[in-house]
């Protein structure tokens, strides 16, 4: 059974076919995480160093730095993972990842695509402001990275995984996506935390975003997280 107003024909791809053609911008193409130990730190001193740094720089991160990140976050790290589906970094009830990570940088927003691990434009144009709650955008407003999540409710909905009657159910679905949101944000604190990159996770303008980003009504905008380096002091 699908929800109220949810049919599967409207299971569907929010991005654009065109997109890229029409503004000129292209796809970007990640690199393969490289997990070796000289790459950071243990967990346990990540974890010893993990904390919310808000003053951030407007250093860019390495297109190696961005790939092992948003990898870190929710990639796939198994080709055959639970319901027949590939697994992924993160946890999601039922497998049915629905969480969408939308990454703003400077000249566009991007949909974070795990399987093809490569960035797919949905925004020609300048995010970040609208990625950090009202009030709060002097800080980190420079910061070269802001991860927006956005649950997909369908996914949810329409899981591959487990049928359990709750999914059916608005409450508990945003119960799922609400600790789906948090295991995907602990993988970017952790991750930051060993590389030295500064990490914040915040409250974002939702509205604002929705309407940019032509969003459906069954996907919800939840947090933004902004990453970088700190400031030297
Ligand atoms: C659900 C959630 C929402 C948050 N929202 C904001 C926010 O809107 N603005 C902000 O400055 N920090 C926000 N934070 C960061 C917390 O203030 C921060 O994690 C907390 O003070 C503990 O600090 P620490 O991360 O350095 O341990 C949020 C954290 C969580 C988990």
């Amino acid at each position: 059974m699908l929800n109220k107003g949810i049919t599967k024909k409207s299971v569907v791809t929010t991005i654009p076919k065109d997109f890229a053609s029409l503004h000129n911008l292209q796809p970007i193409i990640l690199l393969k995480p490289k997990p070796e130990p000289e790459n950071g730190k243990s967990v346990l001193k990540a974890l010893q160093q993990r904390k919310t740094i808000r003053e951030i720089s407007d250093k860019k991160l390495s297109l190696q730095v961005l790939s092992n990140l948003l990898w870190a976050a929710c990639g796939v790290n198994r080709k055959k993972g639970p319901f027949g589906i590939p697994g992924r970094t993160a946890a999601t009830a039922s497998n049915s990842q629905e969480i969408d990570l939308y990454v703003a940088l400077e000249e566009g927003t991007y949909f974070y695509n795990p399987i093809q691990h490569k960035l797919v434009p949905v925004f020609a144009g300048d995010l970040r402001a609208l990625a950090i709650g009202k009030g709060q955008m002097n800080f980190g407003d420079k910061a070269p990275v802001r991860l927006i999540y956005i649950a997909d409710v369908n996914k949810l909905a329409n899981t591959s995984g487990y049928q359990e009657p709750g999914l059916q159910n608005p409450e508990i679905q945003k119960s799922y996506y609400y600790v789906d949101t948090g295991l995907i944000a602990g993988n970017v604190y952790l991750f930051a935390a060993s590389q030295g990159l500064a990490s914040w996770f915040h409250n974002c303008n939702k509205p604002g975003l929705t309407a940019k980003l032509k969003l459906r009504a069954d996907q919800r905008i939840l947090f933004g997280h902004t990453i970088g380096y700190p400031v030297k002091k």
